[in-house]
């Protein structure tokens, strides 16, 4: 039970990733906030319904929390939307999109949150970037950026805010089987389970990644156990690197 008593805001805590960290968390005696568009499916302590995109519900998701649990020592920025393709087939409305979820997002709630934490003696905040904003990915440019963005605010912030006894690290998956790899080889005409196994044997480990693997690490970053670790950014890959 490392998470006993501990409040927790989870975003995008209905996906494939964040509702395995929002039930694992709750497993080890995490008291949680689930924010999602749609959080009906998601057994929580609070669910904070709203859009990402709307720069006033991010702002108010870190004092909701606090209000609705009674306090607030960790953050999990979890919510993130892919867009494909090299720059050129980007739209105006791909790069709003994935600049607002991916990183306006976070960056708002890590600075409503931050002074919240600190009031409290500290606290941490686990970001999700991914192997693909560590390493350049081939054709999704935006979303690299996205990613990379996200990962340098966290190595800044981790740095910042350290003596505030708040820990800000982010875990970078490479592959994880979830709707967002899924309806991407829909939307490109594969049969997602075929074509998921025939991407796991790409992976040293033989298989793509399960949401709980991902999770493991995130909890892992949330937890005292990684109490000495500021602006790590930890890549999950099974092995694999972005090729
Ligand atoms: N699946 C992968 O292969 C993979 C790889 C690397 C990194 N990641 C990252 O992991 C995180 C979780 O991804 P996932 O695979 O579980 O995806 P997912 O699509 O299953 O879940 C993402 C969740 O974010 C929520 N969300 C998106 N836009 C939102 C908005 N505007 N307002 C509120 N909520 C919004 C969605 O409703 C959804 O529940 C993301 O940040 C993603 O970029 C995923």
């Amino acid at each position: 039970m490392r998470f006993s008593g501990k409040k927790v805001l989870v975003t995008g805590s209905a996906g494939g990733i964040g509702k395995v960290i929002t039930g694992m968390l709750r497993a080890e005696g995490a008291i949680v906030a689930a924010a999602d568009r749609d959080c009906s499916d998601v057994e929580a302590e609070a669910r904070l319904e709203g859009d990402l995109l709307d720069a006033a519900y991010c702002d108010g998701l870190p004092p909701a929390a606090a209000e609705a649990l009674g306090g607030l020592d960790i953050i999990i920025n979890n919510a993130g939307v892919i867009t494909r393709g090299p720059v050129t087939e980007t739209t105006d409305a791909d790069f709003e999109l994935s600049v607002g979820v991916n990183v306006e997002a976070p960056f708002r709630i890590c600075r409503a949150a931050i002074p919240l934490l600190a009031a409290n003696g500290g606290g941490a905040i686990v970001n999700t970037a991914s192997c693909w904003g560590v390493h350049p990915g081939p054709n999704h440019a935006v979303y690299c950026m996205t990613k990379a963005a996200i990962a340098s605010l966290t190595q800044c912030m981790g740095r910042d805010h350290a003596r505030e006894g708040i820990r800000i690290n982010a875990v970078c998956p490479n592959e994880v089987d979830t709707p967002m790899l899924r309806t991407g080889f829909e939307m490109r005409g594969f049969d997602p389970q075929s074509a998921i196994e025939e991407l796991g044997q790409t992976v040293p480990l033989g298989r793509v990644a399960r949401p709980d693997d991902i999770a493991d690490v995130v909890l892992f970053l949330a937890s005292d156990a990684a109490r000495y670790m500021c602006g790590a950014l930890v890549e999950v890959n099974g092995g694999k690197s972005v090729s």
